[in-house]
């Protein structure tokens, strides 16, 4: 593992809001006083009604209670837009580049405040109220955005769907949040290719036989797509009949904000709720300290808006600063591997967020397609969504930031709502694939698999002790399963799934999930719900999923699968396997390898031995531990023989 150490410069020390003095003291304030910190970190919203409490929560398991700023009430969509309007008015928001290096667009916050109220009285004029459900599935295009923010403002709770998931995705979103409304376009344009975004919609809202009222199509490609004059409306119809003036509803800080669906080790989707207050002040925050953003900045996150980090560092944390974010609606290799340098060029970005799968994707088109691009504008480089390898992140601080960015590796996850370790450029001296030391009011502990609090230099799992203003408050509509899943494995901590390393600097190094959680380009994947997508297909029998290191995406799916008796084996049936997930789940669910197996390892109790899997999976035969336990020990012979990541 990597030791390098890149220390904050002189310059960077001096320039930054926190300086390694101002760390330390904050990060102890944080934790002595958490009270008076977070009092304090709430001035930065503005109130309706000011709070008189600050923290009350438990992670007591059978009553775990999360509540910040209770008795405060704002508006999150105002805070991010209407409170800038007299100073800023005239200032750029929202930059969109299109998927065309042709098509950008500045929206200004005048235009974003505009746009914003026309599309919450849409929703208005179809009875769309304080508490209701509102599915978005749209590509990345200002009207998402739009969108968004216009359920913030009329207090209607968002569920995104991220634009890569199948129609039986959305509708089993639909089905779990009894959404009514869905915000959709007729198409999506990706690497100059077209997705069916409308006819997605329209299979979806077939598989929860019909229970949706209303369908908002924004135009983006003009193809045609099927209207039920009933249910659909075109948004640009609808738009030019209402009028650019909503008032903000006045929310309790503990009023929902949004769901965001996000795939856990067990079951369908979990829909991770988000509230009012303390996600937005939290965003807020470590939006402004993380990327250090100062007035008159061009920020950049990659992300997609169906993602946590689309939802906070493109959008709820950056407008909340009064910051210009830009929205891309395109791919990194497209037309060419030089798009995101010519970008930065093109609009003169100072910070940069993006995800290691995209590093090391262009990584390995070499230095040349960066080097014929100035990016003389870039000062802040950032990293997340899974561990970028030292290599990765050297490339990304020497030949993207000319060895003069500094690099913040944030890890964080959707369920804390923001950043929760990650350098702060002025303050924390890097280490290639170490995402450092936690933010602000973040209690991380490692811990063994019995619990107990590893102190010093450790590896284990990563929990978190106390409760921070970001943190997912529940499970939307299932309360006891939002306790399960992370106040009972340690007690009266919150566990987050992942692995972690501290250093003798008490420096945080993420190693990866330790649940059955895959995470595939930097998006979240459970193992099960592929293999339940397998077996559902009518010549699978049985099928077990694992993750295996692959070069560029991190980790690939590979699924070993048995078939019913007398299905043969065969590449038809492999390609056939592959399209069947990627039609139902969608494209970031396709199996990257498919085994044949006439047998899983199964312990006498029928247990499948994953920890087996997850070794041939890693063309690591040799290590395959204790198969005594097995009910059948011959089955592995095979397996190993058969393996297909062989190297
Ligand atoms: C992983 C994305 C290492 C981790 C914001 C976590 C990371 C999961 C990092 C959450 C990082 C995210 N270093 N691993 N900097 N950032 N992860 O919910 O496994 O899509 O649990 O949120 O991504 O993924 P999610």
């Amino acid at each position: 593992m990597s030791e390098t150490i890149h220390p904050v410069t002189p310059e960077w020390a001096k320039r930054a809001y926190i300086d390694e003095a101002k760390y330390n003291e904050m990060y102890a304030r944080s934790i002595k006083d958490p009270n008076g910190f977070w009092s304090e970190a709430a001035k930065r919203v503005d109130w309706i009604k000011p709070f008189t409490k600050v923290e009350n929560t438990s992670f007591e398991l059978g009553k775990v209670s999360i509540k910040w700023f209770e008795d405060g009430v704002l508006n999150a969509a105002y805070n991010c837009i209407d409170r800038h309007l007299e100073k800023r008015g005239d200032q750029t928001a929202i930059i969109w580049e299109g998927d065309d290096p042709s098509e950008s667009r500045h929206i200004t916050y005048r235009e974003l405040h505009d746009e914003v109220c026309k599309m919450a009285n849409i929703l208005r004029l179809r009875n769309v109220k304080k508490g209701d459900r509102v599915t978005i599935y749209l590509p990345m295009i200002p009207e998402a955005a739009y969108a968004i923010l216009a359920c913030a403002r009329i207090g209607a709770i968002h569920s995104v769907v991220f634009g890569g998931f199948s129609p039986d995705s959305i509708a089993g979103r639909l089905r779990d949040c009894k959404s009514r409304v869905v915000i959709t376009s007729d198409e999506g344009l990706r690497g100059g290719r077209t997705i069916a975004m409308k006819a997605n919609v329209d299979a979806a809202i077939e598989k929860v036989n019909g229970e949706v009222d209303w369908v908002v199509v924004v135009k983006r490609t003009g193809g045609k797509v099927n209207m039920d004059p009933k249910r659909d409306v075109w948004y640009h119809e609808a738009a030019a009949v209402v009028e650019s003036e909503c008032p903000c509803e006045p929310m309790n800080a503990e009023d929902p904000l949004f769901i965001l669906y996000t795939s856990g080790s067990t079951g369908q989707p979990k829909g991770v709720l988000h509230t009012t207050a303390g996600y937005l002040i939290f965003v807020s925050m470590t939006h402004q300290y993380v990327f250090d953003y100062h007035d008159g900045d061009i920020y950049w996150c990659t992300a997609d808006v169906g993602w946590v980090t689309g939802h906070s560092y493109i959008l709820y944390g950056p407008l909340a600063n009064g910051a210009t974010t830009m929205m891309f609606e395109g791919v990194p290799n497209y037309p060419d591997n030089s798009r995101f340098w010519n970008v930065i060029d093109k609009h003169k970005v100072n910070i940069f967020y993006t995800a290691p799968t995209a590093i090391r994707a262009l990584m390995q088109a070499g230095d040349a397609p960066v080097k014929k691009t100035s990016r003389a504008s870039l000062r802040l480089l950032g990293s997340v969504g899974e561990p970028i390898n030292p290599e990765a992140w050297e490339w990304y601080y020497r030949v993207v930031g000319d060895s003069r960015c500094p690099v913040v590796d944030t890890w964080w996850q959707t369920e804390t709502g923001g950043i929760m370790i990650s350098p702060l450029p002025g303050a924390i001296a890097q280490k290639p694939g170490s995402a450092t030391r936690p933010f602000f009011g973040v209690v991380p502990q490692i811990v063994d698999a019995d619990g107990k609090v590893l102190d010093g230099e450790c590896s284990g799992n990563l929990c978190i002790a106390k409760s921070w203003p970001g943190q997912v408050r529940t499970v939307y509509g299932d309360h006891e399963r939002f306790e399960k899943t992370y106040f009972s494995a340690y007690k009266g901590k919150y566990f987050s799934g992942d692995g972690c390393r501290r250093d003798a600097d008490g420096y945080y190094w993420i190693t990866g999930r330790v649940d059955d959680v895959i995470n595939v380009s930097g998006h979240r994947m459970g193992t099960a719900e592929v293999e339940s997508s397998l077996v559902a297909h009518e010549s699978v029998s049985e099928a077990a999923v694992v993750g295996y290191p692959h070069d560029i995406k991190g980790q690939g799916i590979y699924a070993y699968v048995t078939l019913m008796a007398g299905v043969e084996p065969s590449e038809a049936l492999r390609k056939e396997l592959v399209a069947w997930v990627r039609k139902d789940i969608g494209p970031i669910a396709s199996p990257d390898l498919i085994q044949f197996a006439p047998g899983l390892p199964k312990t006498r109790s029928g247990k499948i031995m994953r920890r087996i899997l997850r070794k041939i999976a890693e063309d690591e035969p040799g290590s395959l531990g204790d198969t005594t336990t097995l009910a059948d020990p011959g089955v592995v012979t095979d397996l190993v023989n058969n393996r297909q990541n062989k190297k």
